[in-house]
């Protein structure tokens, strides 16, 4: 119930999926924490500690503004989830310009962004924690989703980068790579995909969002304070095929 006592934290696309059970085991394990999304999520279910900002974290005003309220009213930031995404399914040959671009810019130069506005107050207060949620596919290939596994791919090596870059200043940045989790995303995708994934899971289901969510926890508190540039698998075994 304590392990993020007195952290305040920005969880972006918290307002479904892993983003809102995350913010939800966040807000349990007492942190502070700032929904930042396009959508608003039911703030009455999710308690006093939880606010949301609207934001699309692909404008990078836009995150210096968020950075600028948080820090202002809370006086710190001490943790960063970047786990807003988006998909599409088109493989090379097939994906416009354009899905190539928006999944880019949400996925790959969001987390970008976001490490970028998060460093300033983190260098500042000499500590931080940075979690970027990857996936499955930005370790292994499956046939389509091109930007998407570009984007999931670069978002480890980007983490990696950060780590390395700031460890001195104090700033932990980690990966959380998950396999298939029951979310509003994946209750969008066909279902003969979902089934595929499934069945390659050696668990034999899919995860629930909290079992990711609580990956985020560990990394987000003190207990993960000599891990950094690291990668947290959380796929049912799907990886270790
Ligand atoms: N669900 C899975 O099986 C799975 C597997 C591996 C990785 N992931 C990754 O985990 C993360 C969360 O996935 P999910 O399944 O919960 O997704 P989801 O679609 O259920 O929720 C994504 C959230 O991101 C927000 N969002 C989208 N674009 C945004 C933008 N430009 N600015 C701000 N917010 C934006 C949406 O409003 C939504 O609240 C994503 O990065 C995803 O790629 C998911």
């Amino acid at each position: 119930m304590n392990r993020l006592t007195d952290k305040v934290a920005v969880v972006t696309g918290g307002a479904m999926g892993i983003g809102l059970a995350t913010a939800q085991l966040f807000a349990d394990e007492g942190a502070t924490v700032v929904v930042a999304d396009l959508t608003k999520p039911d703030l009455d279910a999710l308690g006093p500690t939880v606010e949301y900002a609207e934001l699309d974290v692909t404008d990078e005003a836009a995150w210096a503004g968020l950075v600028a309220d948080v820090t202002s009213e809370y006086g710190r930031l001490d943790v960063l989830v970047n786990n807003a995404g988006v998909i599409d399914y088109a493989g090379i040959a097939e994906v416009t310009p354009e899905d190539w671009a928006r999944v880019i810019g949400v996925d790959q130069t969001g987390v970008f962004l976001g490490i970028r506005a998060a460093l300033g107050p983190m260098r500042a207060q000499r500590a931080g924690s940075i979690i970027n949620l990857s996936s499955a596919w930005g370790v292994v290939g499956s046939e389509g989703v091109a930007a998407y596994q570009a984007a999931k791919g670069a978002v480890r090596g980007l983490t990696r980068n950060a780590a390395i870059t700031y460890a001195t200043d104090g700033v932990r940045v980690n990966t959380v790579i998950p396999g298939w989790v029951t979310t509003p995303l994946t209750d969008r995708q066909p279902p003969e995909k979902n089934a595929e994934v499934i069945a390659l899971t050696p668990l034999g289901y899919g995860a629930a969002p909290r079992d990711i969510a609580w990956g985020c926890v560990y990394l987000a508190s003190d207990e993960s304070r000599y891990v950094t540039g690291s990668e947290l698998v959380i796929d049912g075994g799907l990886l270790a095929r």
